[in-house]
């Protein structure tokens, strides 16, 4: 049983969350690889899937959304995770009460439910520092009302994530294969 960790991480934070989980993993007892999702060329000798990437704007980042249409028959077929990084600070719900880490959920994970309807999905907090900020993102980042939900700073949240690794490692013990 090997687990692909795929990923796509703009500035570095999801690369990290994605090294962690496939440590975890291996922690846990699972053979996991961490790579990102452009280095896959063969992802059917995987047995099971942990995708993650970013989310800009409401949107997981494209390079994520095309490997998961691109292999769509191939993930439906077996246990896959999602996972998005985003939000940035520490405040579980917002202004309205809501959990922050549902809202952030990105817009493309309504479609995978449905198309390969992974065993589960978590968005956790995501790090940025705004001095690297490059073109468009820097540009976005200093609207006033963007400023104020883009702080600065590094607020992954590891307990969280090496939690919800554990759990994958539970699941596949338990449940090996099959979506
Ligand atoms: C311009 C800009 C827009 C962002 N939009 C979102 C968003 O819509 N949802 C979200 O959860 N996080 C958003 N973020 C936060 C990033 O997703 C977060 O910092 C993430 O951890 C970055 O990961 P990466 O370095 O792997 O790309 C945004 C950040 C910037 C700079």
């Amino acid at each position: 049983m090997t687990v692909l960790v795929a990923y796509s991480s703009k500035y570095g934070a999801t690369e990290g969350i994605a090294e962690r989980i496939a440590a975890a993993l291996r922690t846990a007892g699972v053979e996991a690889d961490a790579r990102p999702v452009e280095s896959v060329d063969d992802p059917a000798a995987y047995d099971a899937f942990v995708i993650g990437a970013s989310a800009y704007m409401g949107s997981w980042r494209k390079d994520a959304t095309r490997f998961v249409r691109r292999h769509r028959d191939l993930l439906a077929a077996r246990a896959v995770w999602l996972f998005s990084s985003g939000p940035l600070g520490t405040e579980r719900t917002d202004a309205e009460g809501r959990d922050v880490l549902v809202q952030a959920q990105p817009k493309q994970f309504a479609e995978f439910a449905e198309s390969i309807k992974p065993r589960n999905v978590q968005v956790f907090f995501g790090a940025m520092d705004l001095s690297r900020l490059r073109g468009r993102d820097r540009l976005v980042s200093r609207i006033p009302a963007v400023e104020k939900i883009l702080p600065n700073g590094d607020f992954r949240d590891w307990p969280a994530i090496d939690a919800w690794a554990q759990g994958i490692a539970q699941e596949l013990a338990s449940a090996p294969t099959g979506a």
